[in-house]
């Protein structure tokens, strides 16, 4: 049976001062998750939100909150997150030296607790805290910025680690972040993502609802390329 597919819209590329309506318009538009991007300034060179715009985005939508800390101190953070509202709370493990303290802190508070990783970082760092988390989350950029070019090579990583979450039978979604367009979904859902983060591919086209449509379409066998990615882990 196919595997459901997750379109996550990013609103770094919406535009915040209409930020409620950009929220409201990927809703209506079928968006299934709001990816939302945490930056400090500091273990990525930009900064964009902090708790207090996901409490208030928790009061204007009913979308899963997908929140990706590109932070350094994670650990302080959880909490405020938590009590924001966030229904999936993502760290970097180049971030985190106690992973697994950070990931359990996370679900202790009821939140769903995701890891992700820079294209530069092995899949080997998440293979112990695997059977911990409840999503996987490869950058397909360097992350700091939304509407940069997708790095190919993280094809074969989303395909390992599709693998690897199958393997031990999790039930980890597989999400892939960072210039996912509508003609590149097909290879990066042939890999096994799950979940397709999208920001500029979205907020910057002219209908919302047929580029989250597109995107999903992308992942029916008919729209598949023939050189799927293969695992060889
Ligand atoms: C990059 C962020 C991404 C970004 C995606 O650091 O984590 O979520 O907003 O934007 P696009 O889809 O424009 O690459
Ligand atoms: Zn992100």
């Amino acid at each position: 049976m196919a595997r459901p597919i997750f379109i996550a819209p990013s609103i770094l590329a919406s535009d915040f001062a209409r930020l409620a309506d950009e929220v409201a318009a990927v809703e209506r538009a079928g968006a299934d998750f709001l990816h939302i991007d945490v930056m400090d300034g500091h273990f990525v060179p930009n900064l964009t939100i902090g708790p207090p715009i996901v409490a208030a985005l928790r009061k204007v939508t009913k979308l899963p909150l997908d929140v990706h800390l590109m932070i350094t101190n994670a650990d302080a953070f959880i909490a405020e997150f938590a009590e924001a509202g966030a229904d999936y709370l993502t760290v970097h493990v180049e971030a985190c030296p106690h992973l697994h303290r950070t990931v359990q802190a996370i679900k202790e508070r009821g939140v769903k607790a995701g890891v992700t990783l820079n294209p530069a970082t092995s899949l080997s760092t998440i293979e112990e805290i695997l059977p911990e988390v409840d999503l996987v989350l490869i950058m397909s950029v360097n992350p700091g910025f939304g509407g940069q070019k997708f790095i190919t090579s993280c094809l074969q990583k989303t395909a390992s680690a599709r693998a690897m979450i199958d393997r031990i039978g999790s039930r980890a979604l597989l999400e892939v972040d960072g210039g996912v367009k509508i003609d590149n979904a097909a290879q990066v859902l042939a890999a096994g993502a799950d979940v397709l983060v999208a920001g500029s591919a979205i907020f910057s086209s002219p209908d919302y609802a047929a580029t989250i449509a597109a995107m999903r379409a992308a992942g029916q066998p008919s729209s598949t390329t023939p050189q799927r990615v293969s695992a060889h882990r």
